[in-house]
């Protein structure tokens, strides 16, 4: 059975003493790892402090990105292996605004997935879809594109570790989700795409997320959907009874 993940990305929100308090305020609220994951990804600098007040709870943390060396002369990147060191659990690659803003192909992210399942990250891989884009010139559905080449060379017994998320671009931070039928269609043909790349055992194990404008109106029907494993959620984890009533709806 795929437990399902809730996951807040609180991307460049919040101050050390905010994100400490947030995590310091919901830990002894959360659901047994049996029932569901719940995951946080935040700012590098506040990694260590909020890994250390998470400790003994359910609660893991992730980085909101890394880069593909663990060490040497990348002024102002972050290394997989130091966030592993520092207790850090999963990373989140790919993400539509890395691909958008700071313009990051898909080499990119498969050099950075493939950094960080060798440094032991469960890295939850991002793909985006723009309105309009979901046929590429060589009629290949967009999302099936992206993952061809950002899990390329990834090892069968590494894909346990391995959540894919998928982020209409239009829905993100937009206030208006896709409607549940058109999330379940992303994630059914993420799926079936494992199965043709891996095989039918891991893509029935992997989760993958529906993430864009996620809230306490739309996560129960999102849910329900046979392949949606949870959701990616942005503006509304940021407060904490908001982002708790997510996790426990
Ligand atoms: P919103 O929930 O604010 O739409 O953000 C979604 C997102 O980008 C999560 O990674």
């Amino acid at each position: 059975m795929r437990v399902p993940i809730i996951a807040g990305n609180w991307k460049m929100n919040k101050t050390l003493g905010q994100a400490v308090e947030f995590v310091n305020q919901i830990k002894d609220q959360l659901p047994p790892t049996t029932e569901r994951s719940v995951v946080l990804a935040a700012q590098p600098m506040f990694l260590a402090d909020m890994v250390r007040a998470a400790k003994g709870s359910p609660l893991k943390i992730m980085a909101e990105n890394c880069y593909y060396h663990d060490f040497g002369a990348y002024t102002g990147e972050t290394s997989p292996l130091a966030l592993d060191d520092m207790g850090v659990h999963h990373v989140l690659l790919g993400h539509s605004e890395r691909r958008r803003i700071f313009k990051e192909d898909d080499d990119l992210i498969n050099k950075k997935v493939l950094a960080a399942l060798r440094n032991g990250l469960h890295p939850l891989v991002c793909c985006d879809e723009t309105m309009g884009r979901q046929v590429t010139r060589h009629k290949v559905h967009w999302v099936v594109n992206r993952l061809l080449v950002d899990l390329r060379g990834v090892k069968p017994a590494d894909m346990a570790r391995v959540t894919i998320g998928y982020e209409p671009s239009w829905a993100i931070g937009s206030g208006h989700s896709a409607d549940p039928f058109q999330a379940e269609d992303g994630c059914y043909l993420i799926r079936n795409t494992i199965a043709d790349m891996f095989d039918d055992e891991i893509a029935k194990n992997i989760r993958i997320l529906y993430g864009g404008s996620v809230s306490i109106d739309n996560i129960k029907v999102l849910m329900k959907k046979r392949d949606i494993d949870g959701c990616l959620i942005g503006g509304h984890s940021l407060d904490p009874d908001s982002f708790l009533e997510l996790v426990n709806s």
